[in-house]
Formats: structure tokens, sequence, C-alpha cells
């Protein structure tokens, strides 16, 4: 069995951020999100990755994957525009030849692992088999309609008027049938060509398409609070204590912390859990619970929780800064005490509340 990952496309949503990093590369608890993906994959034993990347982040995702510690053996496949989910697709038709295969969303990131499905499409070999996750909206998804015995009837991609609340997760399974399946559809309402209408196809020509309901979280990370929180839940459950850094002695350092080589603790209090990456230095501040901080930042002053700061970011003086993305390179910091004008410099699309 081969994979093919999915790291092209545009990424809009997580803008201003995905200006200047592909969504697959934001990162949650200081790791790229592909970099789960590619943990998932290992953890069922594939060795060929196929990886669809763009024309403009695609050497970005090749620089994000050259340490390889899953030793995988990589394709890079272009695709030139990101014309949907089944392009992708029939654009790694030689790649993947005539193997089944898994296809993961390079943006998808799920709190368990994917032995068991894998094991069930192993063993009981449909054409196709999807990955389904109860949501409350599901109109921005694709969208399963199950009978009572947990067959699918139909799929439909963006539902206005969802038929069930079952949402289609970034993980398919497929046998080469599917290459048949993606060059009969056209594209969609959004102009793409979907996964979703080339498994239905499947269904319309009686092939068998089972589905597997996900148990635990699902984060689809495309907007500031989805991102937020798939930092928290991964926070909560994933880290350990590591403390790599330096603390001074007149820091204090509470439950579960990484702190990575080469980051400095001065006169502050850290209490996790939360990451805190290479070369940081964390000074004369307080940093919460569900914070990660980047590679390369300095935090002076300020007390920070439940925020994400990427690589390079600055921030100083700044009382309280919570529920917070910071870009890589960004500066915030407070002036003189008494002015009460608001200097700024605020990027496209950024959001500023005070
Ligand atoms: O996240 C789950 C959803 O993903 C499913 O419920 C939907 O059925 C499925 O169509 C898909 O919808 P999205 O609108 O979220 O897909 P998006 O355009 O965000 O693309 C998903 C990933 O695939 C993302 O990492 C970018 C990549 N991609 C996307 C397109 C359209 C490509 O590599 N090439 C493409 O042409």
């Amino acid at each position: 069995m081969k994979a093919l990952v999915l790291a092209g496309g545009k990424g809009t949503r997580l803008r201003p951020l995905t200006y200047t990093i592909p969504k697959q590369l934001v990162p949650v608890a200081n790791r790229p999100i592909i970099h789960y993906v590619m943990d998932q994959i290992a953890g069922v034993g594939i060795r060929d990755v196929g990886v669809i990347i763009s024309p403009d982040t695609g050497s970005q995702i090749k620089e994000a994957l050259a340490e390889n510690p899953w030793r995988f053996n990589f394709s890079f496949i272009l695709q030139e525009e990101p014309r949907g989910l089944a392009h992708a697709v029939m654009v790694a038709r030689d790649f993947l030849g005539s193997d089944p295969f898994l296809m993961y969303l390079g943006d998808n990131l799920i709190g368990q692992g994917i032995e068991a499905f894998v094991e069930e499409f192993r063993q009981s070999k449909p054409e196709a088999m999807i990955l389904l996750k109860e949501v409350a909206d599901p109109r921005m998804f694709g969208v399963a309609e199950v009978d009572c015995d947990g067959k699918i009837r139909r799929l439909v991609e963006k539902p206005k008027v969802p038929p069930s609340n079952l949402a289609l997760v970034g993980i398919y399974l497929f046998s080469p049938f599917i290459h048949e399946a993606v060059l009969e559809i056209t594209p969609s309402f959004r102009g793409e060509l979907e996964i979703t209408d080339a498994i239905q196809k499947l269904l319309d020509r009686g092939k068998t398409v089972r589905s597997f309901i996900l148990e635990r979280w699902w984060l689809d990370t495309g907007k500031k609070d989805d991102l937020l929180e798939a930092n928290r839940v991964v926070l909560d459950e994933l880290v350990r204590e590591s403390l790599q850094g330096e603390v001074d002695g007149g820091s204090r350092v509470a439950g579960r912390v990484f702190l990575a080589r080469g980051a400095r603790i001065e006169g502050s209090t850290v209490r996790g859990p939360a990451v805190i990456g290479k070369g940081t230095i964390v000074r004369n501040s307080f940093i919460g619970p569900y914070t990660s901080i980047g590679n390369g930042c300095v935090v002076e002053g300020s007390a920070l929780e439940h925020a994400v700061i990427l690589d390079g970011a600055r921030i100083a003086g700044i009382a309280r800064l919570e529920d917070s993305v910071v870009g890589r390179n960004a500066v915030i910091s407070k002036g003189s005490q008494n002015s009460q004008a608001l200097r700024l410099m605020v990027g496209d699309d950024a959001e500023v509340l005070l």
C-alpha cells in the first residue's frame, strides 16, 4: 500500500499566516501539521509516500520534510493548479500505479491512530473506505448519508442542507478502481474535481464503499480558533516534560513544559502544558498553559496564555495576551507607560481586538 498526502491547494482561510506559510506547515505545539500526518502514515507501516505540492509552496513543503525521520521513500508530485482532490489523484496516477492507497489531506489532524481503519480495509477489501466524524455544522465539509445499518447511501460536497451531521474527514483508502471514477466526474459548483463526487460514482456503479467512524477528535485547522483549539488539545495530550534549555534561579517552571535546546527562561514563571522553541528568550514574564512559542522569539515583561507564537516574534511589555496567534517575526510591544496611543503596522487580513 502507498500513501498520497495532499499538500498543494491555496489555503486562504488561515490568512494572514498562509500568505507566507502553506497551511500544512502551520505549527501546532511547535510542529508543522504535516509532521503529524507523516507520523500517522508511519504508524501503519507504509513506506512509499507521494506528496502533492503546488508551484508556490512546494519548496517549503520539501524543506519541511527533508529530515525525514520516518525514512519514507518520498515522491514529490507537482500539481500545477489546485483543481481539486480528485485532480490530485489524476496527477499522481503514475506514482500510484496499481496499488491500493491511503489518501491523507495534509492539513487534517486527528486524535487517534489509523491502524484499525487501515486494517479493516486490508481485511474486507472494499473499493473505498471513508472516515466520518459527527460535527455540529457539516455544511463546510463533504457529508455522508448513511442508512440504519451504517451503509452509505449518498455523499455530497458542502451541502446547503446537510443530509446528516457525518462529515468526511480528509483521510481515505482506495483500491485502484478510483482511477476510473475520477475520469468520470465533472467540476463542481466551486470549479473543482471533487473526490467526494468520484466516491459517489463508485456507489452509483454498485461498488462497495465502507465507512469508519472516528471516535476521538478531528481538527480542521481552518481558522484562528480551530488552530488555538488544535494547539490546546495537542499540548494536553502529547507534551512531555523536557527541559533542554536553561532556567535561571529566579524562575519557576511547573507542569509539562518542553523547553528546547538553547531556549532561556529568566526571572519568569512558565506553567504547562507549554512548548518553547530553540533559542527563544523569556524574560520577566508569565507563560500560562496552552501556549506554544516558536524558535528564536523574545518575550519580555509580558503575560501570555492560550496562544500560538510563531518563529522570530517579539512580545514586550504586554500585560496580558491570550487566545491569540502571532505570526512570524511579528512585533507587539508597549511603548511609554503613559501613552494611550496605539502605533500599529498591521498586515493584510490581520485581526486586532483591543
Ligand atoms: O477537511 C475535510 C474536507 O476536506 C472534506 O470534508 C471535504 O469533503 C473535502 O473536499 C475537503 O474539503 P476542503 O474544502 O477543506 O479542502 P481544501 O481545499 O482545504 O483542501 C484540502 C487539502 O488538500 C489541503 O491540504 C490542500 C490540498 N489540496 C487541495 C486542492 C483543492 C491539494 O493538494 N490540491 C488541490 O487541488
